[in-house]
């Protein structure tokens, strides 16, 4: 099935200059670019977008972290888009990740971990609607 899905380089990515780099991993899979901007994410759009962890002791400094420069925002499109997106980022923490994953590869521990991608279809769903209106949708 053709999937979209999100994902952000955070913060801690865009400080090591990797953009073009994580972007041709997902390019090199098949995968397609249907929307790219820089976005300086905000309090109320972190609510929203991390409610499911808006009550763990991590909230405030992963809000203060998302918040700390703009961020590259993209939506990826292609056939098992959540699958092949989790496969080429890792899992969370970047030491569980394999190597050539871009967690492992260029994160250092869970808060620092270099990208988010979005978990499910659904959660796709709504982080595109977060960021994105659907004339900047291709
Ligand atoms: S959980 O509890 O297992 O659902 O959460 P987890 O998968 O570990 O992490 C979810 C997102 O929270 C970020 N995270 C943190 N940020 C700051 N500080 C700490 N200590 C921390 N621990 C986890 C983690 O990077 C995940 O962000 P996303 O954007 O979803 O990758």
């Amino acid at each position: 099935m053709i999937e979209k899905t999100v994902v952000l380089i955070k913060p801690d990515g865009m400080e090591k200059h990797v953009v073009g780099a994580i972007i041709d991993r997902f390019e090199r899979a098949g995968l397609v670019l249907s929307a790219l901007k820089l976005v300086q994410l905000t309090q109320p759009i972190l609510d929203t977008w991390y409610a499911h962890h808006k009550d763990k002791p991590f909230f405030p400094e992963l809000s203060k972290q998302m918040m700390s420069t703009p961020v590259v925002a993209m939506v990826l499109s292609g056939e098992g888009a959540i699958q092949k997106v989790f496969d080429i980022c890792g899992p969370t923490d970047p030491a569980e990740a394999a190597p050539g994953t871009i967690r492992r590869d260029y994160g250092v521990d869970k808060p620092h971990n270099v990208v988010h991608r979005s978990d499910s279809v659904e959660a796709a769903a709504k982080e595109i609607g977060l960021l994105f209106t659907p004339d900047e949708l291709h």
